[in-house]
């Protein structure tokens, strides 16, 4: 089992170098991101996976690649998940679907193989009925998730895309499948799983809630995964198979990397581009006294939280002038201070919110859940996290991805959407020890 320390150096190190796969080979086009060997063994954990749960005899039987299609297929996490663990010539990417342009053109960057469709709910799936193995989608999560101030939950037109995965499944009749979504779902899971067993009574069911530190990540994401395997295919109880598989991966992993080994080095060329260099302009960030009412409202929030917290004003500009280079808003950079008067062992939180209810972490506590829009401010780098490192916290192995594809801003979409690399690489592991290898390989595609 890899043990992590650090050097005398202060650098993070592997004490069993062993135990990582060997380089993976540059999977596409050129546009990968140089990383050091450390995060490149980090993110190529699927040889750990494979080794850990057996599936490489297990699978041994199917004499074929595996054939996988996906729906609001994203920045393609389970895809991803599956070229780790098993190499990309053991997969066949029969087709992606996504609706936003920025992942049709990573997807279109990454994964020429695909057919590339639009729309999950009205795609040409009887193309594909029979063919696959696996099915895996992350439908959208705007009608379940807690951050919504107002939803009709099922009934809500953000929940359509749900009713289309599950409508595609039955076509398509896969031999299992794969689904996620936020841990707001659970408002309405009865409803979700009577729905599920009306329609695809063919299935074992079996859900549940992975995250990735309990493989080895110390980021929070707590996430649904919903495991389908088509009865005639099942080798064995779901959930049984499913909770050894589970044990077996988290003996793996019971040392949780920090979230920090996930961040780009400091000389990395893309943190000296000039938009990180920019200097703020003239602005007031002064703390004003107590605020006029045609003042803006985070004004009146930072005097709120001041007074709540009886905060001494002298003692907020200590950082400023660092944070100022960096960032173009007052009121963020007035946040920053007033945080670090009130929590002086704060170590990230995310600007995109407002102060009073602004997610911070403390030293050595996980990562909070990546969100698209969130503005993530790190602050012993004196900087935010990039698109670029959302993917890469969020466990994409972006030294052998084309990600030069899209802008910073459609990565940072990308990864806030994306399920994290190694839960749904668990969860796809689950659903292929329970199915019956020897059977699906006799079958004629
Ligand atoms: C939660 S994200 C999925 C992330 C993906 N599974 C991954 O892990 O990277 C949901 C995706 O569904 C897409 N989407 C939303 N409505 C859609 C629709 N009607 N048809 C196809 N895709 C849709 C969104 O653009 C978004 O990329």
């Amino acid at each position: 089992m890899p043990v992590w320390r650090y050097d005398s150096n202060g650098d993070l190190e592997i004490d069993s170098a062993s135990e990582c796969s060997a380089e993976t080979e540059r999977w596409f086009l050129p546009g990968g991101v140089c990383l050091t060997d450390h995060q490149k063994r980090s993110l190529e954990f699927g040889s750990q996976f494979v080794d850990a749960t057996g599936l490489k005899a297990h699978l041994k039987p199917l004499g074929r690649k595996l054939h996988v299609l996906t729906d609001c297929s994203g920045a393609e996490a389970p895809i991803t998940a599956l070229y780790l663990m098993f190499g990309k010539d053991s997969i066949k990417h029969l087709s992606a679907c996504d609706k936003a342009k920025g992942p049709q053109e990573y997807i279109k960057a990454n994964f020429p193989d695909a057919e590339l469709y639009h729309d999950v709910l009205s795609w040409e799936v009887e193309k594909f009925v029979d063919k696959v193995d696996i099915y895996a989608a992350g439908f959208p999560c705007k009608a379940f998730s807690r951050m919504r101030t107002f939803s009709l939950w099922l009934q809500d037109p953000e929940a359509r895309p749900f009713y289309g995965c599950v409508s595609n499944i039955k076509s398509l009749r896969p031999r299992a499948a794969v689904m996620e979504n936020v841990m707001g779902i659970a408002l309405v899971m009865v409803e979700v799983k009577d729905h599920l067993v009306k329609e695809l009574p063919e299935y074992d069911i079996y859900i549940i809630v992975l995250s990735p530190h309990q493989f080895g990540v110390n980021l929070n994401r707590e996430r649904y995964y919903f495991l389908l395997v088509r009865k005639e295919y099942a080798i064995g109880d779901l959930e049984a198979i499913t909770t050894q598989t589970l044990t077996d991966l988290e003996k793996k992993f019971e040392h949780s990397e920090p979230w920090q080994t996930f961040l780009l080095p400091d000389d990395h060329e893309l943190l000296t581009d000039k938009k990180e260099r920019r200097h703020a302009e003239k602005k007031d960030y002064s703390i004003v006294a107590k605020p006029k009412p045609e003042e803006p409202k985070w004004r009146h929030i930072h005097w709120e939280v001041m007074q709540r917290n009886k905060v001494v004003k002298k003692n907020l500009k200590k950082d400023v002038d660092a944070w100022q280079k960096r960032l173009k808003t007052p009121r963020s950079c007035q946040a920053l201070a007033i945080l670090s008067s009130i929590k002086p062992t704060w170590t990230a939180c995310d600007l995109s919110q407002s102060l009073h209810r602004m997610p911070v972490i403390g030293d050595g506590a996980p990562f909070m859940c990546i969100t698209p829009n969130g503005k993530y401010w790190i602050r012993e780098k004196q900087r935010c996290l990039l698109g670029l490192e959302k993917l890469l916290l969020m466990g994409f192995p972006i030294h052998v991805l084309n990600v030069t594809c899209v802008s910073d801003t459609v990565l940072s979409s990308l990864g806030g959407n994306a399920m994290h690399i190694r839960p749904v690489a668990a969860a796809l592991a689950c659903v292929l020890k329970s199915m019956d290898i020897q059977k699906v390989a006799t079958l004629r595609l």
